[in-house]
C-alpha cells in the first residue's frame, strides 16, 4: 500500500460566474521516503494540489471528485479530530515566506514547544529538548542561544531552516514543501535545499516539492508531475522525464532551463503564457503555444499514452516518438 494515493482528483472554485475546475483528473502515489516534484508555471494548480492533500482547500474551492488516502485511509472520511492530528503530526507543510509559518510576536522557542505540547502529552522542558535537537538538525549554530530569539532576529535563509525545524517537529511522513527556498538568495537557496533532502533521507520522510524550477527537479526529485493549467500533462520518473521530455510543454521547460542554455543567447522561454482557469481553450489547453499542434489538439482533451514509465497527455507523442526513432523513414 503506498503511503499517499490521489485518485482522480477533481477540485473546483465556486465563483459568482461559475464553477471553475482548479484541478482535473489528477492521479499520483507517494511511498514512504520517497520525493516528488511539482512543476509547472505560475498559476498551474501546484499549490491547490498541495492544500488539498491536507484538505486545506479554502472556500469557495472544493474537492469535487476523487479521493486522497492516507496509509490506505480515505482522508474524506476522517472525523476533523484524526484529520487534524494527520495534519499536525503525520503531513506538515513548509511555504515559500518563512513568516506564514512563524509568529512575529513569539520567539522561535515558544513556537516550537507550543506546537509540541499541542500534539503530544509533554512537559516545557522535555518540549525544549526536541526543540533545541531539531535546531541542531537544521544547522543553526548555537541553538540554545537562537531558541529564545525573535524571528527578526535571524536571517533569511536561518529563518528558512527553523520552518524546515518546525515542519520536522512531530517526526511527519510527509513534507508538502511549497516553493521552500524561492525567497531566499541563489547562493542559500541549494544550501537549504540539500538540507532538506538529507534530513528527509535521514528521517525517511517523504517529500512533495513544489516548484517552477525542473532544474531542483531533476536534483531532489525521484518522480515527477508536469502540470498544465490544472492537469498533469505528463508525470513519470523524473530522470526520465529529463532525459527524454515527451510532451512538448515539458520539453519547452527543459529548454527554458539556463543550465540549457548556449552562452551569450537569450534563454529559449516557450512563447506565450498559460491560460487562465476561465479561458482555457478546447482540446489540448497547450495547443495555442505548441509547435507540434495538428488538428485533434484543438478538438479532444488528450488522453493519456504510455511512454516508457510515463504517461504523457499529448496526441502527438507516439508519432514524435516514431519520427525520433525513425527519422528517415518519416521524413522520406
Ligand atoms: N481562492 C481561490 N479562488 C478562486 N480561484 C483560485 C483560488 N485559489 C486558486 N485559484 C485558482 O487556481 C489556480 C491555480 O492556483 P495555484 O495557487 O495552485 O497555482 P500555482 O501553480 O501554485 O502557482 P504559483 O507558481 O504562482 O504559486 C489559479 O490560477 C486560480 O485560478
Ligand atoms: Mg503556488
Amino acid at each position: 500500500m503506498p503511503l499517499l494515493e490521489v485518485k482522480n482528483l477533481d477540485v473546483s472554485f465556486g465563483l459568482r460566474s461559475g464553477e471553475i475546475k482548479a484541478l482535473r483528473n489528477i492521479n499520483f502515489t507517494l511511498e514512504r521516503g520517497e520525493r516528488l516534484g511539482l512543476v509547472g508555471e505560475s498559476g498551474a494548480g501546484k499549490s491547490v494540489l498541495g492544500f488539498s492533500i491536507l484538505n486545506l482547500i479554502a472556500k469557495p474551492g472544493r474537492i469535487s471528485a476523487g479521493e486522497i488516502y492516507f496509509e490506505g485511509r480515505n482522508l474524506a472520511e476522517l472525523s476533523p479530530e484524526e484529520l487534524r492530528s494527520v495534519r499536525g503530526n503525520r503531513i506538515s507543510m513548509i511555504f515559500q515566506d518563512p513568516m506564514m509559518t512563524l509568529n512575529p510576536v513569539l520567539t522561535i522557542g515558544q513556537q516550537m514547544i507550543e506546537c509540541l505540547q499541542a500534539h503530544r502529552k509533554i512537559n516545557k522542558d522535555n518540549a525544549r529538548t526536541i526543540a533545541v535537537q531539531k535546531l541542531k538538525q537544521v544547522q543553526i549554530p548555537s541553538p540554545e542561544t537562537r531558541i529564545d530569539q525573535y524571528p527578526h532576529e535571524l536571517s533569511g535563509g536561518m529563518r528558512q531552516r527553523v520552518v524546515i525545524a518546525i515542519g520536522l517537529l512531530m517526526d511527519p511522513d510527509i513534507i508538502i514543501a511549497d516553493e521552500p527556498t524561492t525567497a531566499l538568495d541563489v547562493t542559500i537557496q541549494a544550501e537549504i535545499m540539500e538540507l532538506m533532502v538529507e534530513l528527509c533521507e535521514r528521517n525517511n520522510v517523504a517529500l512533495i516539492l513544489i516548484t517552477h524550477d525542473l532544474g531542483v527537479v531533476s536534483q531532489v526529485t525521484q518522480k515527477a508531475l508536469v502540470m498544465y493549467a490544472g492537469r498533469v500533462i505528463e508525470q513519470g520518473p523524473t530522470r526520465e522525464i529529463i532525459n527524454d521530455a515527451q510532451h512538448p510543454y515539458t520539453q519547452g521547460l527543459m529548454n527554458a532551463l539556463p543550465q540549457m542554455a548556449i552562452p551569450g543567447q537569450r534563454l529559449n522561454q516557450i512563447r506565450g503564457a498559460m491560460p487562465g482557469l476561465q479561458s482555457i481553450p478546447t482540446g489540448c489547453a497547450f495547443n495555442p503555444r505548441c509547435d507540434y499542434v495538428v488538428e485533434a489538439c484543438t478538438k479532444q482533451l488528450p488522453g493519456y499514452t504510455v511512454s516508457g514509465n510515463c504517461q504523457v497527455a499529448c496526441h502527438m507523442v507516439a508519432d514524435m516518438k516514431k519520427a525520433q526513432q525513425a527519422p528517415e523513414e518519416v521524413s522520406s
